[in-house]
Protein backbone atom coordinates (compact mmCIF):
# COMPACT_ATOMS: atom_id res chain seq x y z
CA UNK A 1 0.00 0.00 0.00
CA UNK A 2 1.22 3.33 -1.49
CA UNK A 3 0.32 6.50 -0.12
CA UNK A 4 2.44 8.78 -1.52
CA UNK A 5 2.19 12.21 -0.72
CA UNK A 6 -0.03 12.21 2.18
CA UNK A 7 2.21 11.18 4.35
CA UNK A 8 1.63 11.20 7.66
CA UNK A 9 3.84 12.65 10.87
CA UNK A 10 3.51 11.27 14.19
CA UNK A 11 5.78 11.24 17.23
CA UNK A 12 5.88 7.88 18.98
CA UNK A 13 4.78 9.36 22.41
CA UNK A 14 1.51 10.26 21.19
CA UNK A 15 0.51 7.26 19.73
CA UNK A 16 -1.10 5.40 22.24
CA UNK A 17 -0.56 1.57 22.53
CA UNK A 18 -3.91 -0.49 22.77
CA UNK A 19 -3.00 -4.18 24.15
CA UNK A 20 -5.21 -6.86 22.58
CA UNK A 21 -7.18 -9.02 25.16
CA UNK A 22 -7.01 -12.48 24.11
CA UNK A 23 -2.88 -12.17 22.97
CA UNK A 24 -2.07 -9.68 24.65
CA UNK A 25 -0.38 -7.92 21.56
CA UNK A 26 0.25 -4.59 21.73
CA UNK A 27 -1.00 -2.31 18.92
CA UNK A 28 -0.97 1.34 17.80
CA UNK A 29 -3.32 2.83 15.02
CA UNK A 30 -2.30 5.80 12.52
CA UNK A 31 -4.41 7.17 10.17
CA UNK A 32 -6.83 4.03 10.24
CA UNK A 33 -3.72 1.70 9.92
CA UNK A 34 -3.27 -0.59 13.26
CA UNK A 35 -0.03 -1.92 13.39
CA UNK A 36 1.39 -4.44 15.33
CA UNK A 37 3.91 -3.88 17.71
CA UNK A 38 7.17 -6.56 18.53
CA UNK A 39 7.51 -7.25 21.96
CA UNK A 40 10.52 -6.63 24.04
CA UNK A 41 13.29 -9.33 24.75
CA UNK A 42 12.76 -10.34 28.94
CA UNK A 43 15.90 -11.78 30.11
CA UNK A 44 16.79 -13.24 33.54
CA UNK A 45 20.45 -11.84 33.18
CA UNK A 46 22.74 -10.05 35.02
CA UNK A 47 25.79 -7.94 33.87
CA UNK A 48 29.22 -8.70 36.05
CA UNK A 49 32.19 -6.85 35.98
CA UNK A 50 33.48 -4.14 33.78
CA UNK A 51 31.46 -1.30 35.03
CA UNK A 52 33.68 1.46 33.11
CA UNK A 53 32.06 0.11 29.89
CA UNK A 54 28.17 0.02 31.22
CA UNK A 55 28.76 3.24 32.42
CA UNK A 56 30.17 4.89 29.46
CA UNK A 57 26.91 3.33 27.43
CA UNK A 58 24.83 4.80 30.21
CA UNK A 59 26.47 7.99 29.59
CA UNK A 60 26.35 8.14 26.27
CA UNK A 61 22.74 7.92 26.13
CA UNK A 62 22.34 10.03 29.36
CA UNK A 63 20.17 12.89 29.28
CA UNK A 64 18.91 15.68 31.50
CA UNK A 65 18.28 18.18 30.03
CA UNK A 66 14.92 19.44 28.50
CA UNK A 67 15.23 18.61 24.86
CA UNK A 68 19.01 17.20 25.10
CA UNK A 69 19.48 14.02 22.92
CA UNK A 70 20.86 10.83 23.74
CA UNK A 71 24.05 9.50 21.39
CA UNK A 72 24.05 6.19 19.01
CA UNK A 73 26.99 4.19 20.47
CA UNK A 74 28.67 1.32 18.83
CA UNK A 75 29.91 -1.15 20.96
CA UNK A 76 32.62 -3.46 19.08
CA UNK A 77 34.80 -6.45 19.89
CA UNK A 78 35.02 -9.91 19.59
CA UNK A 79 32.33 -12.31 18.67
CA UNK A 80 30.97 -13.67 22.19
CA UNK A 81 32.81 -10.70 24.32
CA UNK A 82 29.36 -9.91 25.53
CA UNK A 83 28.57 -7.09 22.81
CA UNK A 84 24.82 -7.83 23.04
CA UNK A 85 25.00 -8.40 26.63
CA UNK A 86 25.99 -4.97 27.77
CA UNK A 87 23.60 -3.17 25.20
CA UNK A 88 20.76 -5.52 26.96
CA UNK A 89 22.20 -4.89 30.66
CA UNK A 90 22.10 -1.06 30.11
CA UNK A 91 19.07 -0.85 28.68
CA UNK A 92 17.72 -3.11 31.45
CA UNK A 93 19.50 -0.88 34.13
CA UNK A 94 17.76 2.32 32.99
CA UNK A 95 14.76 0.94 33.07
CA UNK A 96 13.14 1.04 29.43
CA UNK A 97 12.04 -2.36 27.69
CA UNK A 98 14.58 -3.43 25.50
CA UNK A 99 14.06 -4.80 21.59
CA UNK A 100 16.70 -6.78 19.45
CA UNK A 101 17.00 -6.08 15.95
CA UNK A 102 19.77 -9.28 14.01
CA UNK A 103 21.37 -7.52 11.04
CA UNK A 104 22.28 -9.84 8.38
CA UNK A 105 23.41 -9.37 4.72
CA UNK A 106 20.44 -9.96 3.41
CA UNK A 107 18.23 -7.33 5.78
CA UNK A 108 15.88 -5.32 3.56
CA UNK A 109 15.38 -1.66 4.31
CA UNK A 110 12.12 -2.63 4.65
CA UNK A 111 12.54 -5.11 7.47
CA UNK A 112 13.21 -2.18 9.91
CA UNK A 113 10.24 -0.61 9.06
CA UNK A 114 6.71 -1.29 8.93
CA UNK A 115 6.12 -4.63 6.84
CA UNK A 116 2.52 -5.88 5.48
CA UNK A 117 1.69 -9.20 6.20
CA UNK A 118 -1.20 -11.55 5.14
CA UNK A 119 -2.65 -13.44 7.86
CA UNK A 120 -5.92 -15.72 7.83
CA UNK A 121 -8.61 -15.01 9.70
CA UNK A 122 -10.88 -18.06 9.15
CA UNK A 123 -10.88 -20.90 6.43
CA UNK A 124 -11.69 -18.19 3.29
CA UNK A 125 -10.30 -14.54 4.44
CA UNK A 126 -6.87 -13.17 5.36
CA UNK A 127 -6.43 -9.59 5.70
CA UNK A 128 -3.34 -7.30 5.65
CA UNK A 129 -1.53 -6.70 9.00
CA UNK A 130 0.97 -4.41 9.46
CA UNK A 131 3.64 -5.62 11.57
CA UNK A 132 6.68 -2.84 13.07
CA UNK A 133 9.95 -3.65 13.36
CA UNK A 134 11.80 -4.00 17.11
CA UNK A 135 13.41 -0.78 15.80
CA UNK A 136 10.01 1.23 15.20
CA UNK A 137 8.25 -0.71 18.11
CA UNK A 138 10.97 0.98 20.61
CA UNK A 139 11.00 4.63 18.61
CA UNK A 140 7.01 4.09 19.29
CA UNK A 141 7.04 2.64 23.28
CA UNK A 142 10.16 4.30 24.07
CA UNK A 143 12.86 1.84 24.78
CA UNK A 144 15.99 0.23 23.61
CA UNK A 145 16.70 -0.58 20.09
CA UNK A 146 19.95 -3.21 20.31
CA UNK A 147 21.20 -3.38 16.37
CA UNK A 148 22.75 -6.48 17.03
CA UNK A 149 25.89 -7.17 14.17
CA UNK A 150 25.29 -3.61 12.20
CA UNK A 151 28.38 -4.63 10.27
CA UNK A 152 26.70 -7.21 8.47
CA UNK A 153 23.90 -4.65 7.20
CA UNK A 154 24.39 -3.55 3.74
CA UNK A 155 24.14 -0.01 2.81
CA UNK A 156 21.14 0.28 1.60
CA UNK A 157 19.29 -1.11 5.14
CA UNK A 158 21.19 1.75 6.77
CA UNK A 159 20.04 4.49 4.63
CA UNK A 160 16.87 4.22 6.13
CA UNK A 161 18.22 3.98 9.67
CA UNK A 162 19.89 7.74 8.78
CA UNK A 163 17.80 10.53 9.86
CA UNK A 164 17.19 8.27 13.01
CA UNK A 165 20.74 8.45 13.85
CA UNK A 166 21.04 12.40 13.54
CA UNK A 167 19.52 15.16 15.44
CA UNK A 168 16.12 14.81 13.56
CA UNK A 169 15.40 11.33 14.81
CA UNK A 170 12.87 10.04 12.41
CA UNK A 171 12.23 7.23 10.10
CA UNK A 172 10.67 7.41 7.57
CA UNK A 173 8.10 4.22 5.94
CA UNK A 174 7.10 4.84 2.39
CA UNK A 175 4.83 1.18 2.67
CA UNK A 176 2.37 2.87 4.86
CA UNK A 177 3.06 6.43 4.48
CA UNK A 178 4.43 7.23 7.63
CA UNK A 179 7.28 9.54 9.34
CA UNK A 180 7.76 8.45 12.73
CA UNK A 181 9.44 10.32 14.91
CA UNK A 182 11.41 8.62 18.19
CA UNK A 183 10.03 8.49 22.04
CA UNK A 184 12.23 10.82 23.95
CA UNK A 185 13.08 7.81 25.92
CA UNK A 186 13.88 5.74 22.54
CA UNK A 187 18.00 5.05 22.81
CA UNK A 188 19.95 2.94 20.65
CA UNK A 189 23.15 0.46 19.79
CA UNK A 190 24.90 -0.66 17.44
CA UNK A 191 27.10 -3.99 18.01
CA UNK A 192 29.42 -4.80 15.82
CA UNK A 193 32.27 -7.53 15.35
CA UNK A 194 35.68 -6.17 14.47
CA UNK A 195 36.50 -9.13 12.28
CA UNK A 196 37.13 -8.38 8.70
CA UNK A 197 34.57 -10.86 7.22
CA UNK A 198 31.93 -8.29 7.49
CA UNK A 199 30.79 -4.87 5.08
CA UNK A 200 32.55 -2.31 5.79
CA UNK A 201 29.59 0.61 6.59
CA UNK A 202 29.30 4.03 4.67
CA UNK A 203 31.49 6.72 5.76
CA UNK A 204 28.10 8.66 6.38
CA UNK A 205 26.42 6.15 8.77
CA UNK A 206 30.36 5.25 10.48
CA UNK A 207 30.10 9.43 11.57
CA UNK A 208 26.73 8.83 12.99
CA UNK A 209 27.62 6.09 15.30
CA UNK A 210 29.19 7.93 18.17
CA UNK A 211 31.26 6.91 20.68
CA UNK A 212 33.28 3.58 19.66
CA UNK A 213 32.94 1.68 22.94
CA UNK A 214 35.96 -1.31 22.58
CA UNK A 215 34.71 -4.11 24.86
CA UNK A 216 37.63 -6.54 25.79
CA UNK A 217 38.35 -9.47 27.70
CA UNK A 218 36.94 -10.10 31.57
CA UNK A 219 40.16 -10.63 34.16
CA UNK A 220 39.93 -13.89 36.17
CA UNK A 221 37.77 -13.36 38.33
CA UNK A 222 35.07 -11.51 36.49
CA UNK A 223 35.47 -14.28 34.26
CA UNK A 224 34.78 -16.94 37.22
CA UNK A 225 31.53 -14.61 37.86
CA UNK A 226 29.82 -14.71 34.32
CA UNK A 227 30.53 -18.48 34.01
CA UNK A 228 28.72 -18.80 37.13
CA UNK A 229 25.65 -16.49 36.56
CA UNK A 230 25.27 -18.45 33.05
CA UNK A 231 26.11 -21.47 34.12
CA UNK A 232 24.24 -22.08 38.03
CA UNK A 233 23.93 -25.90 37.27
CA UNK A 234 27.54 -26.42 36.63
CA UNK A 235 29.60 -28.32 39.31
CA UNK A 236 31.86 -25.80 40.87
CA UNK A 237 35.12 -26.85 40.08
CA UNK A 238 34.55 -27.23 36.71
CA UNK A 239 34.06 -23.50 36.60
CA UNK A 240 37.37 -22.58 38.39
CA UNK A 241 39.46 -24.85 35.70
CA UNK A 242 37.57 -22.60 32.68
CA UNK A 243 38.20 -19.66 34.47
CA UNK A 244 42.03 -21.04 34.61
CA UNK A 245 42.16 -22.31 30.92
CA UNK A 246 40.86 -19.15 30.09
CA UNK A 247 43.74 -17.19 31.71
CA UNK A 248 46.34 -19.18 31.13
CA UNK A 249 45.34 -19.31 26.84
CA UNK A 250 44.74 -15.65 26.69
CA UNK A 251 47.91 -14.69 28.02
CA UNK A 252 49.27 -16.95 24.99
CA UNK A 253 47.58 -14.84 22.96
CA UNK A 254 44.37 -16.98 22.07
CA UNK A 255 41.37 -14.63 21.79
CA UNK A 256 38.94 -17.37 23.14
CA UNK A 257 35.76 -15.15 24.35
CA UNK A 258 33.22 -15.61 27.86
CA UNK A 259 30.69 -17.72 25.09
CA UNK A 260 33.47 -19.85 24.26
CA UNK A 261 33.95 -20.52 28.33
CA UNK A 262 30.31 -20.84 28.58
CA UNK A 263 30.45 -23.29 25.82
CA UNK A 264 33.23 -25.34 27.34
CA UNK A 265 31.95 -25.19 31.12
CA UNK A 266 28.27 -26.32 30.24
CA UNK A 267 29.66 -29.72 28.37
CA UNK A 268 32.63 -30.47 30.72
CA UNK A 269 29.73 -29.92 33.49
CA UNK A 270 27.31 -32.29 31.88
CA UNK A 271 30.08 -35.12 31.08
CA UNK A 272 30.83 -34.61 34.78
CA UNK A 273 27.03 -35.29 35.71
CA UNK A 274 26.15 -37.72 33.08
CA UNK A 275 29.00 -40.41 34.57
CA UNK A 276 28.01 -39.58 38.21
CA UNK A 277 24.32 -40.24 36.69
CA UNK A 278 25.34 -43.59 35.65
CA UNK A 279 27.83 -44.22 38.97
CA UNK A 280 31.45 -43.35 37.03
CA UNK A 281 33.79 -40.90 38.17
CA UNK A 282 34.69 -38.64 35.97
CA UNK A 283 37.83 -36.10 36.86
CA UNK A 284 36.80 -32.38 36.35
CA UNK A 285 39.66 -31.36 34.58
CA UNK A 286 39.82 -34.38 32.57
CA UNK A 287 36.40 -33.35 31.24
CA UNK A 288 37.30 -29.45 30.57
CA UNK A 289 39.97 -30.87 28.50
CA UNK A 290 37.28 -33.16 26.55
CA UNK A 291 35.52 -30.30 26.15
CA UNK A 292 38.16 -27.94 25.00
CA UNK A 293 38.71 -30.51 22.74
CA UNK A 294 35.36 -30.60 21.32
CA UNK A 295 34.95 -26.86 21.11
CA UNK A 296 38.14 -25.36 20.58
CA UNK A 297 39.96 -28.33 18.40
CA UNK A 298 42.27 -30.95 20.01
CA UNK A 299 45.41 -28.70 19.98
CA UNK A 300 43.75 -25.98 22.14
CA UNK A 301 43.33 -28.84 25.13
CA UNK A 302 47.30 -28.23 25.36
CA UNK A 303 46.36 -25.13 27.88
CA UNK A 304 44.29 -26.97 30.14
CA UNK A 305 46.82 -30.21 29.98
CA UNK A 306 49.42 -27.71 31.02
CA UNK A 307 47.30 -26.75 34.29
CA UNK A 308 46.51 -30.11 35.18
CA UNK A 309 49.88 -31.63 34.50
CA UNK A 310 51.32 -28.47 37.12
CA UNK A 311 48.10 -29.05 39.98
CA UNK A 312 49.42 -32.85 39.53
CA UNK A 313 53.12 -32.94 39.69
CA UNK A 314 52.51 -30.09 42.65
N1 LIG B 1 29.94 -9.24 31.74
C1 LIG B 1 29.10 -10.26 31.53
N2 LIG B 1 28.17 -10.60 32.45
C2 LIG B 1 27.36 -11.65 32.24
N3 LIG B 1 27.36 -12.44 31.15
C3 LIG B 1 28.25 -12.14 30.20
C4 LIG B 1 29.16 -11.05 30.32
N4 LIG B 1 29.95 -11.01 29.23
C5 LIG B 1 29.55 -12.02 28.46
N5 LIG B 1 28.53 -12.71 29.03
C6 LIG B 1 27.86 -13.89 28.47
O1 LIG B 1 28.66 -14.36 27.40
C7 LIG B 1 27.85 -14.81 26.32
C8 LIG B 1 28.24 -14.09 25.07
O2 LIG B 1 27.84 -12.74 25.16
P1 LIG B 1 27.13 -11.97 23.95
O3 LIG B 1 26.18 -12.85 23.24
O4 LIG B 1 26.62 -10.70 24.50
O5 LIG B 1 28.40 -11.70 23.02
P2 LIG B 1 28.51 -10.82 21.71
O6 LIG B 1 29.74 -10.02 21.88
O7 LIG B 1 27.24 -10.11 21.46
O8 LIG B 1 28.76 -11.90 20.61
P3 LIG B 1 28.41 -11.87 19.02
O9 LIG B 1 29.37 -10.93 18.40
O10 LIG B 1 28.66 -13.28 18.58
O11 LIG B 1 27.00 -11.45 18.92
C9 LIG B 1 26.40 -14.60 26.72
O12 LIG B 1 25.90 -15.82 27.20
C10 LIG B 1 26.49 -13.58 27.87
O13 LIG B 1 25.44 -13.77 28.77
MG1 LIG C 1 25.85 -10.27 19.93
Amino acid sequence: MTRGVEKVQVSGEELQVEIDASTEQQYVTVCGIRIRLARPYELDFEWIGNRTVLNQLKASWFCSKEGEKPMNPRLVGKPGVGKTALGYAAGKSIGLPCYFFQGTADTRPNDLLVTPLVVETSKDESKVEYIASTVITAMIVGGVCILDEGNRMQEKAWASLAPLLDSRRYIESISVGLLLKAHPNFRFVATMNDDASCFDLPEYIQSRLHPYIGLDFPDRSEERKILEVNLPFTDPTVLDYVADFLEVARKEGEDYTPRDGIHIGNYAGKLVDFEAHNGRDLDPGDAVVTAVEQILGIRQARFMKQILWRERAA
